[in-house]
């Protein structure tokens, strides 16, 4: 395994078949697994459906950071139950994780990692996190669960293009106060979004930015008004499967 080092001290990899790193150099793994996703979600997540269990779509494993940066975030502060459900077709990749060095922040969860690689699957405290084996479309197609938090991680939408498009959007099952954390700030993502009924907010961190995508509306954060930047961008396209 050939790590590579971002910026914020934590390892990452680069896939030679999608041709991209798994996490920005620039931002960090670690951190933008935290400041793009697991703080978002949690901030911003409604708990009126009086959620006695929150179900989680991690969008997709890869080396795990977003499962296992929302159990280093979590555990001692929250003791809903809560349950990941993270598709991954990549079996070797997974395999392999018991071998990958992990940040610091990760040590106690060495059995966790060990466990996942072996079995795709584990238990730690309140959280359960299930790794499943296939491609995430036909997932979402065949699962039954509701989420409340999906983390969209996908490789960039040019060149995991099936994981950002209208109708992949459409087959997320949500619950009705749901919310989609995301790094991608492009306008045509955000357009595919708000074509399936999300409200769009900025997720201003320090100065680097990202996008938090709801069901619901709001109170404190501006909703960006995606009909006037289609006035002022009428060259901006939704993404579709073709
Ligand atoms: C950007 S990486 C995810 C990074 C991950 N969140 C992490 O913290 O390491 C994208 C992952 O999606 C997987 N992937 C891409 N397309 C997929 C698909 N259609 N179904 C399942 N997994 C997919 C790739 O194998 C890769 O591991």
């Amino acid at each position: 395994m050939d790590f590579v080092k971002t910026n914020d001290g934590t390892n990452t990899l680069y896939s030679s078949e999608f041709n991209e790193h798994y996490h920005s150099i620039k931002d960090g793994a670690l951190n933008e697994s935290l400041n793009k996703h697991i703080i978002p979600a949690f901030k911003y997540l409604k708990q009126n459906n009086n959620n006695r269990e929150i179900n989680i779509l991690d969008i997709c494993f890869g080396l795990g950071y977003n499962s296992l940066a929302t159990i280093y975030y979590l555990e001692d502060k929250l003791n809903t139950k809560i349950n990941i459900y993270s598709p991954e077709f990549d079996l070797n990749l997974i395999k392999s994780l018991k071998n990958f060095e992990y940040p610091k922040e990760f040590e106690k969860y060495k059995n966790i990692i060990n466990n996942i690689s072996d079995n795709l699957k584990t238990t730690y405290k309140n959280f359960t996190i299930k790794v499943i084996n296939k491609d995430a479309r036909e997932f979402i197609n065949s699962c039954e669960v509701k989420f409340d938090i999906i983390y969209q991680d996908a490789f960039s939408s040019s060149k995991n293009p099936t994981l950002w498009s209208y109708e992949y959007f459409k087959s997320l099952k949500l619950k009705e106060s749901a919310i989609l954390t995301t790094y991608s700030i492009a306008t045509p993502i955000r357009l595919t979004l708000f074509n399936n009924n999300f409200h769009i907010y900025e997720n201003l961190i320090s100065t680097k930015k990202a996008t938090i995508a709801t069901t619901f509306k709001l109170d404190d954060l501006n909703e960006i008004d995606m009909n006037l930047k289609l006035k002022r961008n009428p060259n901006a396209k939704m993404l579709f499967d073709n």
